[in-house]
């Protein structure tokens, strides 16, 4: 069965002591998730630790890197390496959102890199693909992600590709309180799937999940959830409030 998830991305928010409050605030409401459920912390990098031992080993809740760079090591002052983040553990990182896109010049082609690293160190790359403002209403969205996915990612092979993790996130939606319909999610998402088949067959893209992001709300999850191809968000504002996100876990499909 096919992962739903709810992925929380702090961004760049909170202390540490805000984060430790929050994350108690979520976990200590104990929300039983199915085995086919995961409820994921993308955190500051100080936090994974803290992250990860507050959530419990063996339940279906993890933290994650927000990144990592796209060389193995070396002089790259500041930079963190996929293996880093192996040696504490982690096992997923979002890779290439679209603020990394555009604030830090992230091309497809580095994108690439960092999902093989993370691949080789054992860490499910969350990959972010999704267009601006201008693309979508040129209506030019279908091919403009189909070629984020066809640079960064169609070099893998189906048993490798098979477990990403991907989230649309059209840029125009991300902090803006605008969200894409239901049917303008669902639509893409049955393509971006589409565009997975052609490449890979049905039964790889059949297990790969994709997450909606952007403006994704306690009170609009669960109707964006409920669409067949849309496996759970990947939600930044509303993740920084403890009643918010727990409604946006609860909303992930029966
Ligand atoms: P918002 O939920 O704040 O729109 O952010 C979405 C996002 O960028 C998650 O990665």
């Amino acid at each position: 069965m096919r992962k739903q998830i709810a992925a929380a991305n702090w961004k760049m928010n909170l202390t540490y002591q805000q984060g430790e409050k929050l994350l108690d605030d979520i976990l200590d409401t104990k929300i039983k998730l199915a085995s086919h459920q995961l409820t994921i912390f993308a955190v500051p990098y100080p936090y994974l630790l803290l992250t990860r031992s507050e959530v419990e080993e063996g339940t279906n809740y993890f933290p994650a890197a927000q990144n990592c760079h796209h060389k193995k090591s070396g002089a790259y002052t500041g930079e963190i390496s996929v293996e880093m983040l192996h040696s504490l553990n982690i096992k997923y990182c979002v890779v290439g959102h679209s603020e990394r896109r555009d604030y830090n010049g992230e091309t497809n082609s580095m994108l690439a890199d960092k999902v093989n690293l993370c691949f080789e160190n054992f860490i499910t790359p969350i990959f972010c693909c999704g267009e601006p403002l201008h693309i979508r209403e040129a209506g030019s969205q279908n091919d403009f992600v189909a070629t984020q996915l066809r640079e960064s990612l169609f070099h893998l092979e189906p048993q490798v590709i098979k477990n990403i993790i991907i989230a649309y996130e059209p840029i125009w939606a991300i902090g803006t309180g605008k969200t894409a319909s239901t049917e303008q999610a669902q639509e893409i998402h049955k393509y971006l799937r589409s565009v997975l088949a052609k490449q890979y067959g049905e039964a790889v893209a059949d297990e790969i999940p994709i997450l909606y992001g952007g403006s994704v709300k306690a009170n609009n999850a669960k109707e964006l959830f409920s669409c067949p191809d849309v496996d759970g968000g990947l939600v930044g504002g509303a993740s920084l409030v403890a009643a918010d996100f727990i409604e946006i876990i609860k909303a992930l499909k029966k």
